[in-house]
């Protein structure tokens, strides 16, 4: 499973970035707004050293408007992908971009036929919101297991981003459902090398490695 960042703090990306760990970049209005700079800088630095594919969300509402911003979007870098919301006008506006050959995200996406519609239009990948489902008592991975199948039962190619990722469980249930990609807010991804087992462990050795004498360790 491959892992994009869901920020658009760009010092938690490069954290993350130098570890190896960063296949692409997820943004939102809320994420870009949090930030409190300008939307453009922000895609242009993030796609300056991200490599993957990194999303940048439409604001329009109507797919004329939302066909505007794309093509002005598309032009920030050659990774940057379309961020589209899963409505009629959003469906029309993915259609007409894969048409041009370019790259889709369908976001908050909420049941298995939404999914699907998305795919058909010919979207790249689909943003399927996880924490927002549990949020509401509807079982978010579910949503993904279910999705994965009918990608995979009728070869359509579009990519599975397991999204409104809360914790760790949900990056591990997110592989084991067959998410294809999973994005992680930037604050979350240093929890997941943490274990209090590994820290205690790390303590315990360094405490016996103090008992073997000077002369048996080598020269540091
Ligand atoms: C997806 O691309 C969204 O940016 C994101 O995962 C939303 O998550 P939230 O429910 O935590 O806002």
């Amino acid at each position: 499973m491959k892992f994009f960042l869901d920020t658009g703090n760009v010092e938690q990306i490069k954290r993350i970035h130098r570890l190896g760990l960063v296949d692409g970049v997820t943004t939102n209005p809320s994420l870009i707004a949090k930030e409190g700079r300008v939307f453009k800088d922000v895609i242009k630095e993030i796609t300056s050293f991200v490599e993957g594919p990194v999303s940048a969300e439409v604001i329009g509402t109507k797919a004329e408007d939302m066909l505007k911003e794309a093509e002005e979007i598309a032009t920030w870098a050659p990774n940057v992908v379309i961020k589209l919301p899963m409505t009629e006008d959003g469906l029309y506006a993915t259609n007409e971009l894969s048409k041009k050959g370019i790259k889709t995200n369908v976001t908050l996406v909420f049941s298995a036929a939404q999914g699907l519609m998305a795919a058909k239009a010919g979207a790249t990948f689909i943003s399927p919101f996880v924490g927002r489902l549990d949020d509401i008592s509807v079982d978010g991975m579910q949503l993904i297991r279910d999705l994965r199948q009918i990608l995979d039962t009728y070869n359509l190619p579009a990519e599975i981003i397991a999204a409104s990722i809360r914790n760790i469980k949900h990056v591990e249930d997110a592989a084991l459902a067959g998410a294809h990609i999973a994005t992680i807010p930037g604050t979350l991804v240093p929890t997941l090398w943490k274990h209090p087992l590994t820290d205690s462990g790390i303590e315990r050795f360094l405490k016996d490695w103090e008992s073997v004498p000077q002369d048996a360790k080598p020269p540091m």
